[in-house]
């Protein structure tokens, strides 16, 4: 009769025994890189009087595999050999599992360990276990913000930000930090979305900008310096750049002819020159019938 209360009160928990994980099923989501505390606490009950063993599955989210043992205690042992995609990356956090506490925690979160963990607790009569969801995002990173367009005054062009990873839902702020430190009001309805278009430029828009993405797990930011001008100006600008690159071009050509000119010249000088005396030295004796000392004295100076 003394038990009937405990049982009222317990409502769903096993009959079996009063061994219950305190725990609440949860979510748990964090970035790639992080550490996850899996929590699992649990309460045991007079009548438990067998030995304690605590297991850890995963059932990982692609759901190809079955159940995987990750981390087991038994007989007083921890073993946690058992699953290779959590290699040395799964622990009890709790020293002395005995005091209720069967939590682990998983390190250098992968996008693989995306899945259901679940623990279970075993002491005769008692049983438990309890699941938790885990998932790991990455956070947003190498956020590029640049100009798709040219900036002249009267011109339309758009802002552009873009993080090269990150996990949705990604979230975007612009903001401006110079001048008037106010977003020209037209812009206001995109100032949380990736792109900014902006329609019949002035020179008011020009100052520096920055983009803020953000995920559930962290956040990156970008700075962008516009800078509005007249077309002709720019026109001079471009035509400047492009001469300066021509110029460049042409001595990088310049250079790699004549290194390369050197280096044949070089390598064949000796064949050559002997070649060409040979020669010079033949046809002065023909047409000058000299003899043939002082032509090969005049074609060692003339080579
Ligand atoms: C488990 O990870 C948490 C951070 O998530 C950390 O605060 C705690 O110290 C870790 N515990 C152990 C035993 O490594
Ligand atoms: C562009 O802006 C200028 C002054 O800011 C205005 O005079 C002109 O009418 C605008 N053009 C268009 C197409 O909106």
């Amino acid at each position: 009769m003394a038990l009937l209360p405990f049982v009222l009160l317990c409502g769903f928990a096993d009959f079996t025994g009063s061994l219950s994980i305190t725990t609440p099923e949860q979510m748990i989501e964090k970035a790639k890189g992080e550490t996850a505390y899996l929590p699992c606490k649990f309460t045991l009950g007079p009548e438990d009087q067998g030995p304690l063993d605590i297991e850890w599955l995963l059932s990982p989210a692609d759901n190809q595999k079955v159940d995987q043992v990750i981390i087991l205690y038994s007989g007083d042992k921890i073993y946690d050999d058992y699953y290779q995609g959590l290699k040395g990356r799964v622990h009890f956090t709790s020293t002395d599992l005995k005091s209720g506490d069967a939590s682990i925690n998983v390190t250098s979160l992968q996008l693989s360990d995306i899945g259901t963990y679940q623990c279970k607790v075993k002491k005769a009569p008692g049983v438990g276990n309890k699941k938790i969801q885990l998932t790991v995002l990455v956070k947003p990173s190498g956020t590029r913000c640049y100009i798709d367009g040219s900036e002249e005054i009267g011109s339309d062009f758009k802002l552009k930000c873009e993080p090269r990873e990150g996990s949705l839902p990604l979230r975007y702020e612009w903001q401006k930090l110079s001048n008037s430190q106010k977003l020209p009001t037209s812009w206001l309805p995109e100032m949380t979305s990736p792109v900014i278009s902006v329609k019949n430029a002035t020179t008011e828009y020009s100052g520096t900008y920055s983009c803020t993405v953000k995920n559930r797990v962290g956040s990156d930011q970008c700075l962008l310096r516009l800078d509005v001008v007249p077309p002709s100006n720019r026109a001079g600008t471009i035509a400047g750049a492009i001469v300066g690159i021509l110029l460049a071009l042409v001595l990088i050509g310049l250079i790699v002819f004549c290194c390369r000119k050197k280096r044949r010249e070089e390598k064949y000088e000796k064949e050559v020159h002997h070649d060409i005396r040979v020669r010079c030295e033949y046809q002065l004796d023909l047409v000058l019938t000299l003899n043939t000392k002082s032509s090969k004295e005049l074609c060692f100076l003339l080579t």
